[in-house]
Parts: structure tokens; C-alpha cells; sequence
């Protein structure tokens, strides 16, 4: 299993955005299960 983690200690960067959009990819595109795990910090 891989994890990949995208991280920002600044808000509204597009964290989510792009977790969703290579969550998406890596699943229907090169067929990895995958899960996406938003959270934050605090
Ligand atoms: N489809 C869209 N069109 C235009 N702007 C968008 C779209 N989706 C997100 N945004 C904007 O892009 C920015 C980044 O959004 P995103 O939620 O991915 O950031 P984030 O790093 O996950 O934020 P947070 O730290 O609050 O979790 C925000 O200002 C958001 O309003
Ligand atoms: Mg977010």
C-alpha cells in the first residue's frame, strides 16, 4: 500500500481539490483501489 499525503499549513490552496481530482484518477484511470481521506489539523 502507498499513501500519498498532500499537505499545506496554509487554508484554502486546493488541498482538497486535488486529493479528490488524483483520488479520481488513480482509481478510473490506472485502476488502483483507492482511498481519500480529507482531514485537518486541528
Ligand atoms: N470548481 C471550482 N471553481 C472555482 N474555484 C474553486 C473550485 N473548487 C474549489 N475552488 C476554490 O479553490 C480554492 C481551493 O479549494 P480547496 O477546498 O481545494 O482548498 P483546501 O486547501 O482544501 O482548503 P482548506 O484548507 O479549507 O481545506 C478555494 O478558494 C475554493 O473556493
Ligand atoms: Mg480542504
Amino acid at each position: 500500500m502507498r499513501k500519498v499525503a498532500i499537505v499545506s499549513g496554509k487554508g484554502g490552496i486546493g488541498k482538497t481539490t486535488l486529493a479528490i481530482n488524483l483520488g479520481y484518477l488513480l482509481h478510473n484511470e490506472f485502476n488502483f483501489n483507492t482511498t481519500v481521506i480529507d482531514c485537518n489539523l486541528t
